[in-house]
């Protein structure tokens, strides 16, 4: 049996179109979401994700700003933008790429974006709300890696669902949504030592590491959910991700590809979550 294939791209276009529509309807009241990004410095990869955030803006008909700023910037004059940007009133979703240069301390650059324009749900207190399961704007790696599974239209309830990664970006967060979903979740990391008796009893298997191809079919459970969240640059120049996509795609139920899985999703549900920051700023929801 051939796993069916996640097609993130697909789904990620039909969220957008959505969006799209929403915000062609709030623009007749005269409304228009507003997205500020933030770059400091030239690192080539940050470049390519800032213009690609620009360019969902203006696809969609957000209003966007970008701010690009130099490597050279002290932590004050990033805060001090962060601030003005706080309180401009046509914009309702601050995002400050990262990584920030290593003099600037990415903690305080973070907790100084006010809560209701985190969009990366990166803001402690969104991070505490997810935790405690109270309303809050969700990362959007995470959020999209719960969309995917959606959309197979498996049910997670009950089911076991198995995160390898911890960080707080990807991991963590997942495997509360996980949680949310009523799904039993196991968290594995670089320090598991049965890993793969682990993933091999796993209904949902969503693979966070950093490592090349390293999960195949003999850590998958057949007919499960694999969700492959890697992006890895091979020494060929091509992408792949933490999942040996050939071999386990021989086992696996459903499985997202490397590229075109979760990747297009981030940037679509930053523009979900600016979207709903600004009709809540907006006291339109
Ligand atoms: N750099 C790489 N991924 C991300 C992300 O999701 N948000 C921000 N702010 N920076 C990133």
């Amino acid at each position: 049996m051939t796993a069916n294939i996640i097609n993130g791209k697909s789904i990620s276009e039909d969220i957008r179109g959505n969006i799209a529509e929403e915000v062609q309807r709030l623009a007749k009241k005269g409304f228009c979401p507003g997205l500020a990004v933030v770059l400091v410095g030239e690192d080539p990869a940050s470049q390519v994700y800032v213009r690609n955030k620009e360019k969902a803006c203006h696809d969609l008909g957000f209003y966007s700003e970008v701010h690009r700023i130099p490597e050279s910037s002290s932590e004050e004059e990033v805060l001090a933008l962060v601030d003005k940007l706080n309180r401009q009133d046509n914009i309702h979703g601050i995002l400050v790429q990262l990584p920030l240069p290593k003099d600037i301390d990415e903690k305080a650059v973070l907790n100084a974006i006010a809560v209701e324009k985190d969009v990366d749900g990166f803001h402690p207190i969104n991070v505490g709300n997810l935790v405690i399961g109270d309303d809050s704007l969700l990362p959007c790696t995470p959020a999209g890696v719960i969309e995917l599974i959606r959309r197979t239209g498996i049910d997670m309830a009950g089911k076991h669902a198995v995160v390898i990664g911890r960080s707080n970006i990807v991991g963590k967060p997942v495997s509360l949504l996980l949680q949310r979903e009523n799904a039993t979740v196991t968290m594995c990391h670089s320090r598991t030592s049965n890993m793969k008796e682990l993933t091999q009893m796993a209904d949902i298997l969503v693979v966070a590491i950093g490592r090349a191809k390293m999960i195949d079919a003999s850590y998958i459970k057949p007919g499960s959910v694999v969700i492959d969240v890697g992006m890895n640059r091979l020494d060929n120049g091509k992408l792949a991700g933490d999942v040996d996509y050939d071999s386990a795609k021989e086992v696996a139920g459903y499985i997202t590809p490397v590229p075109g899985g979760v990747g297009p999703m981030t940037i679509t549900m930053l523009m979900k979550n600016t979207l709903l920051a600004s009709k809540r700023l907006g006291g339109l929801d």
